[in-house]
């Protein structure tokens, strides 16, 4: 299994392109089921879970062409409706298939995700969507079975005790755009995905408004013609670049980087005592001062994302004083707190909030990565630790960050992967 080896100490310096966003690309993918037409979708990220998504595909009978950063997806008449265990096992993105077959086949079988290492995930939200719409829905044998004549428009609340779902409103947009009638979701996920994905569909030929607000509304179409998209680059993947140059007190270009979907983050990077320069597409961050604690609450968008609590853990267990980081998405998304702990952070967890003391130095340690976000979280530590850091589990990794060794070797980083 691949370890990855970080000498930390560099600071880094110089440029990094982001690439395109993973959780846009998914929901994306799961649109060009609802036409048969040729679909091209450009700046696509070469990562594990993409590809899961593209098996997903083929495995309902549809054609799949990636080749570099470019995806020509024709669905034409494809006969499956089942996501299998196999590969649902591996993404719970997967469910965003659910809305597009029940959309394009009245039939879904898509496996239940199950549990995962950042905590339970429910689906209700998923279900209560698509039977409001007037899907049957059961659950048989490990999979969420789904059958409509046709789907029907209809007001939709779509809060859940977490506030909004991003893959719920995801599924219920896919599901409503060919349905009789107009849609309301309320308390729809605000998230830039789902603008994304609204933007995409929209140019397929579908009627959506209110995408990145909390009411979306749909008007069901005939049906949808092939087009051609480019993805938004991945916010989190540009957080985490910017965490990475102000970890390392050094000065970082992220190209691709955009502000306006970096708002939380940014925020929170100025406010611990970084330098920001901010253009229209790209950010550099500096440091040369002490980090400043903070207190970070993850949120729905435009609060603070989930998907960079980790790595400013890591970046706060370095500060000057005692952060406070409640988590109100994920409860138990804290499965590198003992990981950082073991590099000498000195973080304790009282239910879901991590109270981070800040330490003079981390020390480079053999640790495990336990999901994705946590392994980049341990990566960034190890920049700035004293010695080695051996992250072993870094296939996580890969379902979410492309070349990233790579690309911070290019910043200066002392950093490789081996294979043992
Ligand atoms: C998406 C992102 C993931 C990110 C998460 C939160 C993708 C592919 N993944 O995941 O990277 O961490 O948003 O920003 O876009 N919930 C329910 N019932 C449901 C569905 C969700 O209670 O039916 C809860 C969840 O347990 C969680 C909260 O709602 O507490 C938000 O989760 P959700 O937005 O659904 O996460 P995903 O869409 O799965």
């Amino acid at each position: 299994m691949d370890k990855i080896i970080v000498r930390g100490g560099n600071s880094l310096q110089g440029e990094v392109k982001v690439s395109g966003a993973k959780n846009s690309v998914l929901p994306v993918l799961s649109a060009t089921l609802l036409t048969p037409q040729k679909c091209i979708i450009e700046n696509v990220p070469d990562l594990r879970d993409v590809r899961t998504m593209i098996e997903i595909l083929r495995h309902l009978g549809v054609n799949v062409n990636f080749e570099n950063g470019r995806l020509e997806v024709e669905s034409g008449e494809f006969a499956g409706y089942q996501a299998p265990y196999d590969l649902v096992c591996t993404m719970r993105a997967s469910i965003c298939v659910l809305g597009s077959l029940l959309a394009r086949k009245g039939r879904a079988e898509v496996s239940l995700p199950g549990g995962c290492v950042i905590g339970t995930r429910p689906i209700d939200l998923h279900l209560k969507g698509l039977k409001a719409l007037g899907a049957e829905v059961n659950i048989e044998h490990g999979y969420i079975k789904a059958n409509c004549k046709k789907l029907r428009g209809t007001r939709i609340y779509l809060g859940g005790p977490f506030g909004s779902s991003v893959l719920a409103t995801a599924n219920v947009i896919l599901a409503a755009v060919l349905a009789e009638g107009e849609t309301v979701i309320e308390s729809a996920a605000c998230e830039p995905e789902i603008v994304d994905l609204a933007e995409f569909i929209n140019k397929m030929g579908g009627e959506i408004e209110g995408a990145g607000t909390p009411v979306v509304k749909i008007k069901g179409v005939n049906e949808l013609k092939g087009t051609t998209h480019a993805v938004i680059p991945d916010r989190i993947e540009a957080g985490t670049y910017l965490v990475a140059g102000a970890i390392t007190a050094g000065d970082v270009k992220v190209k691709g980087a955009r502000y306006d979907h970096l708002g939380a983050v940014i925020d929170g990077l100025i406010v611990s005592g970084a330098e920001l320069e901010i253009k229209e597409d790209e950010i550099r961050v500096r440091r040369d001062g002490k980090i400043s604690a903070l207190e970070v609450t993850t949120l729905p968008y435009p609060g603070f994302p989930t998907d960079m609590q980790a790595q400013f853990m890591s970046y706060l267990s370095l500060a000057d004083g005692i952060s406070i980081i409640t988590e109100k998405i994920f409860p138990e998304r804290f499965m590198h707190v003992g990981e950082l702990n073991r590099m000498g952070a000195d973080i304790t967890l009282e239910g879901s909030t991590a109270v981070v003391k800040g330490v003079e130095k981390l020390s480079g340690a053999e640790v495990m990565a336990s999901d994705l976000r946590a392994s980049a979280a341990l990566i960034l530590a190890g920049l700035v630790a004293e010695g080695e850091t051996v992250v072993s589990r870094v296939y996580h990794l890969d379902r979410g960050y492309q070349n990233m060794v790579e690309k911070l070797r290019s910043l200066g980083a002392d950093i490789q992967r081996i294979n043992n």
